[in-house]
């Protein structure tokens, strides 16, 4: 493994590795008002959720590199303690994008990205009309971490009402990801598509427990076809399961005629047609196909 150090000499190059692995990050486009009550929209990518009861979020404004000065988002925070968090889509991403030059003080950028600005109904910061989601938030902490070039300043936001567009939501009113069709940031200049062939369903094992890697029969655990996220599928089983031979479908009862006398291959062959199965997230057939021997 390369292993490299923040205090190694080349800062930027240190910087690029964080956020390229730290990532994707959803991307926090944050509309604020200065003391004159001019506005300022910036995106933030050091964004998240921390908590739900209240419900929070956190985003982080750096200082800048060649000077530690720090921003106007941060600025108009501690001035104001007032944001609203609008998320961003690849329908607008390009305009964020553009947003976040280093426009002078009082700039607004609402009108140099080309957003449309809408009232909130619980704080004075506007909300960007062309984003699906806008979270009015009260600003209730703001952590500083240093005073140096690229120190990051959490800001701790409580969240006070969501907007959401309905032509994102689903008929259960629940939000669709391919219609939101959220971007996040990556390193450098990538961004990633959080929606079609990108999105896919892990099962939440949090309601019953597993069996685990070490509850697998060894052989299975062993195996030199089944990955770890084919075991780990296998191993979100509550028991271990009994064969049924009422299962065995012609793939099955071929393959092991075919094998009968070359039991190594035809391990492999189950185990191989196990992994479709599993890719499928036919667990239970997965498990019959390995029992079937
Ligand atoms: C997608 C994206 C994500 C960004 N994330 C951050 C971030 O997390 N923290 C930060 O300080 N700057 C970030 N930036 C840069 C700021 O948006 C940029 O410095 C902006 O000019 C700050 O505006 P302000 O001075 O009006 O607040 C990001 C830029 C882009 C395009």
């Amino acid at each position: 493994m390369k292993t490299v150090l923040p205090t190694s000499e080349n800062s930027l190059q240190f910087y690029n590795y964080l956020t390229s692995a730290v990532a994707p990050r959803p991307i926090c486009f944050a509309s604020t008002i200065d003391n004159d009550g001019l506005p300022n929209l910036s995106p933030f990518s050091f964004f998240t959720i921390v908590g739900n009861q209240p419900p929070m979020l956190v985003f982080s404004t750096l200082r800048r590199m060649r000077n530690g000065t720090t921003k106007h988002t941060y600025e108009n925070v501690k001035a104001n303690s007032e944001v609203v968090i609008n998320v961003v889509t690849s329908d607008i991403v390009e305009q964020a994008s553009l947003s976040s030059c280093e426009y002078p003080d009082g700039t607004d950028e609402f009108l140099k990205a080309g957003f449309t600005k809408l009232a909130s109904d619980f704080v004075k910061p506007f909300r960007v009309a062309e984003s699906p989601v806008q979270i009015e938030c009260k600003v209730v902490q703001v952590i500083d971490t240093s005073d140096k070039p690229g120190a990051g300043s959490l800001i701790l936001c409580e969240v006070l009402a969501i907007h959401i567009n309905p032509a994102i939501l689903n008929e259960d009113e629940t939000i669709d990801p391919h219609a939101i069709k959220l971007v996040a940031r990556m390193g450098k200049n990538y961004y990633s598509r959080a929606f079609g062939e990108a999105v896919f369903e892990v099962e939440k094992p949090n309601v019953k427990l597993g069996i685990g890697f070490d509850g697998l029969p060894e052989n299975i655990r062993n195996s030199t076809i089944l990955t770890g996220n084919d075991l780990a599928k296998l191993a979100n089983v509550t028991a271990l399961p009994e064969p049924e031979p009422g299962f065995y479908d012609e793939h099955i009862k071929k393959t092991i005629e075919y094998y009968i006398l070359m039991p190594d291959e035809l391990e492999v062959e189950l185990h191989r047609y196990a992994r479709k199965m599993l890719a499928d997230n036919r667990v239970e057939h997965a498990w019959q196909v390995l029992l079937s021997v």
